[in-house]
């Protein structure tokens, strides 16, 4: 009996240890945790390096086990221990051997008493979570300009610290840089502070370490409301303060959902091109590509977005990588609420329905492991797992609960939910123990329609699941057959009266049509696989005419329309293609552009060309994903 005891006792500390370990962490916070970061460090434009120290406060259960920190390319120069903060005394460490993925853990056996732990140390020039800019890549192109990525574990290549989300801490910082230039964090900014390159910084709310963020260059601000405002280069602040002014709206909008902004001041910063991410949620201060600079605010969801992270995300974390569909999945969904309540709901529909074609798309391409919610990263660069399965299924299974419970409902759950785990980082079982007390055990009759383990633990869509559609698609794919058919000549399709929703469904549309059908070897019927390359030329050719397409400057109609050229062996479009993939670095463009290059010989020796000039410009997660989908050896 004693011996059964025993048994249930190991197992039930083994499914502890299972739901609390981060595969992608080293660290061993339920012995020692990092409750409180303190940076101090010059910016070495001329060596593209960090230097300086990070000072630990920590928390022990264990008077025994060392700490235990994530690094990676850090250059460890000595370790101090203290035990009032006060007073430093050196201390042994080791740095443990480099996995590819994860870095090394460095490991500091702790005196007894220890609360604070001092690490000096600087950054490698190629570390994964920065980027240094030549001056030619900005827009002003006299100074550099640099900025960190954290997300998801890149913090650890330039602060040493317990880099999984499960951890949060408070930060201060105190960053050095040259005098002309501005530093902006994920903290307290202050947008009249004197620009002498000695800038101080405090978050006071516990965040995860993918959330602390430094950007560093010529940057002015503009205030956009109350409590909102946007730093950019000079040459790009109007424009910026121009598409962003709705900003303080969505606040508003948000607000009013799912209660108060937590975090004070909403800043966004728009960075210079080769930002690899469409947006970043660094918390008071989100991180955005210009390339949403469209001129009349049709990219502007994706603030929608990465504002609703200030709840879904920064306010109740995902614990894990595993997890990530609790970040996305729910910001998807609350990014739709907002674009409802801002921009109406034909524009929040049409939003949904190209994510639900983007979704089955790439569920056509996927393995069953990487459909599933909750996704096996084990090791695997949670960098290369992220699909649109965590965000648009995600979003999804939330629609799905929403349309069963009824929206006063599901609004007044999720509105408990953030409450409930406010400045909590979760797992997505704690999630489902939660949706089940407040919710479905409520619901009996609704919940028997909901399959929730199928939603989290299997590959695919469940049948049940909503399939959104817009009504204004519905009128553009009309006036597109019109013209495939040959009654309507391009000129005639009234695509300057859509927006950019609409004619970006109007191309997907197309290349839909013109695409021989994914069934290849079987027999031909549709009238695209009897269309040969003049016939193909011929009406890309009118369609760019008509719509002006290839001198498009809304990045994500040229980004699709390049996709389409390189489909259809469109020409005519291949140097504004090489323009694109010279001045933009976001992936979610580049990289679909070189697949598709890379698809054929001719075009992977193209690819190739331009790759060998444009590399150098992309960031390091670019790069790397880049990299292993063209091969790349250094040539
Ligand atoms: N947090 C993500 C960006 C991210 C995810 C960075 C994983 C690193 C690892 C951000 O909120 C995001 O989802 N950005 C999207 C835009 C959004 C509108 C879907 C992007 O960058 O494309
Ligand atoms: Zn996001």
């Amino acid at each position: 009996m004693r011996q059964m005891v025993y048994c249930f006792f190991v197992l039930m500390m083994f499914a502890i240890n299972v739901v609390a370990q981060d595969s992608h962490s080293y660290a061993n916070p339920s012995a020692v945790r990092v409750r409180h970061v303190d940076l101090d460090c010059d910016v070495l434009f001329d060596q593209k390096i960090l230097k300086g120290a990070t000072t630990l406060t920590i928390e022990r259960t264990s008077q025994t086990e060392p700490l235990l920190l994530d690094t990676r390319d850090l250059k460890i120069e000595r370790v101090e221990t203290s035990v009032d903060g006060l007073k430093y005394t050196p201390a042994t460490f080791t740095v443990g051997t480099n996995d590819k993925i994860l870095g090394a853990p460095l490991t500091i056996p702790l005196p007894a008493r220890a609360t604070h732990v001092r690490i000096h140390y600087s950054t490698s020039p190629g570390a994964s979570g920065l980027q240094w800019l030549d001056p030619a890549q900005t827009a002003g192109k006299k100074d550099p300009f640099m900025f960190t990525q954290s997300q998801a574990i890149h913090a650890r290549s330039w602060i040493p610290l317990q880099d999984t989300p499960a951890v949060r801490v408070t930060y201060n910082a105190r960053i050095r840089t040259p005098r002309n230039l501005l530093a902006v964090m994920s903290a307290e900014n202050d947008a009249r502070t004197p620009l002498d390159g000695d800038y101080s910084f405090r978050m006071r709310q516990p965040i995860p370490s993918y959330l602390i963020a430094l950007a560093v260059g010529d940057l002015r601000f503009r205030s956009l409301g109350p409590r909102t405002g946007v730093y950019a280069e000079p040459q790009v602040i109007d424009r910026a303060a121009r598409e962003l002014s709705d900003t303080e709206r969505m606040v508003v909008a948000t607000e009013r959902l799912y209660g108060p902004y937590r975090w004070g001041r909403y800043d966004i910063l728009v960075l210079p091109p080769s930002f690899p991410f469409g947006g970043m949620e660094n918390p008071r201060l989100t991180f955005a590509t210009p390339t949403i600079l469209a001129g009349d605010k049709s990219l502007v969801s994706l603030i929608a977005h990465e504002l609703a992270h200030s709840w879904s995300g920064n306010l109740v974390t995902n614990a894990t990588w595993r997890d990530f569909w609790l970040n996305e999945g729910f910001t998807v969904y609350l990014e739709r609420r907002i674009q409802e309540a801002v921009y109406g709901r034909a524009r929040a529909a049409m939003e949904a329905a190209l994510g639900l074609r983007d979704l089955q798309e790439e569920l056509d391409t996927l393995e069953d492991r990487d459909e599933i919610l909750h996704v096996d990263l084990k090791g695997r660069d949670p960098d290369e797992g992220f699909t649109d399965v965590p965000y648009e299924k995600g979003a999804l299974f939330l629609l799905h609960l929403e349309q069963t419970f009824g929206r006063a409902r599901f609004d007044r759950f999720l509105r408990s939910y953030f409450d409930h785990f406010a400045f909590q980082s979760i797992t997505t079982e704690q999630f489902l123990a939660y949706l089940k007390q407040n919710l479905l055990d409520r619901y009996p009759a609704q919940a028997a329609q909901v399959p929730v383990d199928e939603w989290i633990y299997k590959a695919g869509l469940p049948a049940v699941a909503p399939k959104p559609t817009s009504a204004a698609f519905a009128r553009v794919e009309e006036q597109a057959k019109r013209w495939l058919r040959g009654e309507i000549p391009a000129t005639q399709i009234p695509a300057a009266r859509w927006t950019t929703q609409e004619r970006l469904h109007l191309l997907k549309f197309v290349q839909s049509a013109l695409e021989p059908p994914p069934s290849a070897g079987g027999p031909a019927d549709a009238s695209a696989t009897q269309l040969n390359q003049t016939e193909r030329t011929r009406l890309m050719g009118e369609l760019d005419r008509a719509l002006n397409l290839t001198s498009s400057g809304n990045s994500e109609i040229a980004f699709q329309w390049l996709l389409m050229s390189i489909q259809n062996k469109y020409e005519p479009a291949y140097p504004r293609l090489e323009e694109f993939l010279l001045s933009v670095g976001r992936r979610k463009f580049i990289r679909p552009l070189y697949q598709e290059l890379a698809k054929t010989p001719e075009g992977a020796e193209r690819a190739l060309a331009i790759y060998r000039r444009a590399r150098p410009t992309y960031h390091p997660i670019a790069v790397t994903s880049i990299d292993q989908d063209l091969k790349w050896s250094g040539q």
